[in-house]
């Protein structure tokens, strides 16, 4: 594997799940995590295997049809659930169990009312017992982000010397700044014994709207894995969103970080997650938002109909979307009508468009948007007739 490939590990089916309102059933499972595999993830985190029987179908189905990515099941540190996850994937061609335990004070003051050796212990214990079953594990410190980093550093060590194949340093709670995350990240880099034979992965939550910049700060710093969904759909405020951090390694050649996803597919399979789970994608939402290219002011119009560089940092065509939208309003210019009214046959002159325009905004006044319908009338008033 290149040195410079982010695996990127997909968590849709799992933490993307958890989002109240968005419980798919197996079918619609199985549906994505196709579509994932076609999209080119590395992994997909199938579900939680112990939590429910339902999910346990589903992890077992999925693992079953998914041909090319490793197929991973979450568990707590716990022999039960890592023997149930094990079971799950039994028929993976590329299993893993992806177990772990808290790491921050706060978890394991109030959630295990335990000390930190005990913490490691338990960790160790999961990591091995897992290691029987599958050669991949991964090891998620839970809350990371708000893990002490000698403290942190210790419990990595303690896993890889357990077997672990992957660390995973989530911010579950979505704390960290890009700096402070990508300094976690260079700090276990430098004072982990073995951490160059395993896999970093960055699992960054939305809380402050920094969950895309701490994953590719990680990246930057080392970090060789990015756990992200579709959409950034996720607990609370969401995880990663998967097309964030692949197209911002995509359009930044110069961080030398690549990945294995078919742009190409990113707009299909932003619009099919979000019609399978029933949760809209917000229309200004970065890469697959219904406005991330449309352009409505005059100004930006015009640039954008002389040369589409002028306001759009990606092509659309490389993330699926067919075209740029120039949508009319109050706020557009004569560019943006000539260019829409030849779209559906009229070629005007100057004086006509003069003409066209004064009616154009009488119209565009009453309305949010004016589309090809509007256009038609536009014309009628006026007596303007189709030329093409
Ligand atoms: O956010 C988190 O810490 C998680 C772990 C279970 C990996 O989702
Ligand atoms: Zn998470």
């Amino acid at each position: 594997m290149s040195n410079n490939k982010v695996q990127i590990f997909d968590t849709t089916l799992r933490d993307g799940e958890q989002v109240p309102g968005c419980k798919l059933n197996t079918e619609q499972k199985l549906i994505i995590a196709e579509r994932l595999d076609l999209l080119g993830v590395d992994v997909v985190e199938a579900g939680f295997p112990v939590s429910s029987p339902g999910d346990f179908s589903s992890v077992t189905e999925i693992a079953r049809i998914v041909k090319n990515a490793t197929v991973c099941g979450l568990t707590r540190a716990v022999e039960n659930d890592i023997k149930v996850a094990a079971e799950a994937l039994v028929h993976a061609k590329r299993p893993r169990i992806h177990t772990g335990i808290g790491t921050s004070e706060s978890h394991i003051k109030y959630k295990f009312n335990s000390t930190q050796e005990k913490v490691i212990e338990r960790g160790v214990a999961a990591v091995k017992y897992a290691k029987s079953f599958v050669e991949d594990v991964e090891f998620y410190a839970e809350d990371a982000g708000r893990t002490d980093n000698e403290f942190l550093a210790r419990v990595c060590e303690a896993m890889i010397k357990a077997g672990a194949t992957v660390l995973n340093i989530p911010d579950t709670t979505g704390y960290c700044l890009p700096e402070e995350y990508g300094a976690k990240i260079k700090y276990l880099k430098e004072n982990v014994k073995g951490i160059d034979n395993v896999i970093i992965s960055c699992h960054c939550h939305n809380d402050l709207g920094l969950a895309t910049a701490n994953s590719i700060a990680g990246a930057i710093y080392g970090a060789r894995q990015i756990e992200c969904t579709i959409n950034g759909i996720g607990e609370r405020a969401g995880n990663t969103a998967l097309e964030e951090v692949v197209m911002i390694m995509n359009q930044h050649p110069y961080l030398d970080l690549n990945t294995n996803i078919n742009t190409k597919l990113l707009y299909d399979t932003s619009r099919m997650v979000s019609e399978k789970m029933g949760m809209a994608v917000q229309p200004n939402k970065a890469i697959v938002g219904a406005n991330a290219f449309a352009h409505s002011s005059g100004i930006h119009q015009d640039g954008v109909i002389k040369n589409r560089e002028t306001y759009e940092i990606i092509d659309p065509a490389e993330v699926g979307v067919t075209e740029s939208a120039i949508v009319l309003t109050a706020r557009s210019g004569r560019a943006a009508l000539a260019y829409r009214a030849k779209k559906i046959g009229y070629e005007l002159t100057k004086l006509q468009l003069d003409d066209v325009y004064k009616e154009f905004l009488n119209f565009a006044d009453k309305k949010k948007e004016v589309v090809d319908e509007d256009i038609h009338q536009i014309m009628k008033n006026i007596n303007v007739t189709a030329a093409i």
